[in-house]
């Protein structure tokens, strides 16, 4: 039997750097457990735009079609900020999740203790916390049409759409429902019910999956401006939070911060089973590509390894070695070893993304 592929696109600014340690991950996984990828690696964002004019070229979408899974590093960079839209790296990143159809979009936000006083939240707040945001990705006002900027009289006008059919609001639904049951049981959907029709749909369709097939699951409603308070007051109080791109766009980066660093947070964005059974999957570190740091060997390489260890949990099916790898992380962490980003105002000397990553292997190793 071949190995499993994974098709690796660092992408732009510290995108390189931090995927740099996963490729290290990887090869452990390889040498030391008996679990070796076929990686393959290619261009996204602005680096395909640099080699080819287009964020993503056809050849490469195909090749991520192909892959058991991606990894993507981060996209997008100042030097690009003057493109036009149609070829901004971003773009490269949309059209991923579009093409591969990867609905649910699943950001978790874990709060590890050795990093509860870094928070801008009180300690008892965040310790323990442990969520997981479940963001449509494939619709709403991201993709919907019309959409563009155009005269009306003598002034322009922006336009954006804001368009969820009852199917797209199911499927993600369920997702949120399935992944509730294996963890503590509780849903709260997110939408701005109040004002948008999208939001009453988008309710009333959460409902019904809800009554047809998923009652034993807990299900509550907010407004999603109610639902940002509420994390940053309280996040404990929810498991699974299920939203639509916008909103999730929103509410995961608030959440991620409840966790002390956007340097930390993973996710997986998940479509359809392929035919052999695994879904579609495209895994990323939650932060961008800071670009005011790249090159300089001082990202958290934590957030891309963590992707890696969900890709392990969601696309090989491989829960036990994603739990090592997320434990070996808390282990390094817990040692007291920092990234510039995890430094709390007392200060302390920062270790490197390749020391970072080192650490990590020392404790995977540690591990068998
Ligand atoms: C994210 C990012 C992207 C988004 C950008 C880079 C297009 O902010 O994944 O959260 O808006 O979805
Ligand atoms: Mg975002």
């Amino acid at each position: 039997m071949s190995n499993p592929s994974l098709l690796i696109l660092a992408g732009d600014g510290i995108g390189p750097e931090v995927m740099n340690e996963v490729k290290k991950i990887i090869g452990w996984y390889g040498e030391k457990r008996d679990l070796a990828f076929d990686v393959e690696e290619d261009l996204v964002g602005g680096a395909a735009y640099d080699a080819h004019g287009t964020p993503l070229t056809d050849a490469t979408m195909e090749r991520a079609q192909n892959a058991d899974a991606v990894l993507l590093g981060a996209v997008g960079g100042p030097k690009y900020d003057t493109l036009d839209f149609s070829v901004k790296p971003e773009r490269g990143l949309l059209r991923l999740r579009k093409e591969m159809d990867l609905f649910s979009n699943l950001r978790p936000a874990q709060c590890f203790d050795a990093l509860a006083d870094f928070s801008s939240l009180k300690r008892e707040v965040v310790a323990g916390l442990d969520i997981m945001i479940v963001r449509e990705l494939t619709s709403g006002v991201y993709f919907g049409e019309p959409r563009g900027i155009h005269k009306e009289g003598n002034e322009r006008v922006g336009i954006n759409t804001q368009r969820y059919t009852e199917s797209e609001i199911a499927r993600v639904a369920r997702s949120a429902f399935e992944l509730a049951r294996r963890r503590n049981n509780k849903v709260c959907s997110m939408e701005k019910a109040n004002v948008m029709e999208s939001g009453v749909l988008w309710r009333q369709v959460v409902t019904e999956i809800h009554e047809a097939e998923y009652p034993d699951v807990e299900l509550s409603h907010m407004y999603a401006d109610a639902g940002a308070m509420q994390l940053c007051r309280w996040p404990k109080q929810f498991d699974v939070i299920v939203t639509d791109n916008l909103f999730g766009d929103l509410l995961s980066d608030a959440a991620a911060m409840l966790t002390g660093s956007l340097g930390m947070l993973p996710s997986a964005s998940l479509g359809a089973p392929m035919a052999n059974g695994r879904p579609k999957a495209l895994y990323e570190p939650v932060h961008g590509s800071a670009p005011d740091i790249a090159g300089q060997g001082k990202a958290n390489p934590i957030a891309c390894i963590l992707s890696f260890a969900m890709a392990l949990r969601y696309s090989f099916d491989n829960g036990d070695e994603a739990t090592r790898l997320e434990q070996a992380v808390e282990k390094v962490l817990a040692d007291g070893k920092r990234t510039a980003d995890l430094l709390g105002p007392e200060g302390g000397t920062p270790i490197s993304t390749a020391e970072m990553g080192d650490a990590i292997i020392a404790a995977l190793d540690a591990s068998i």
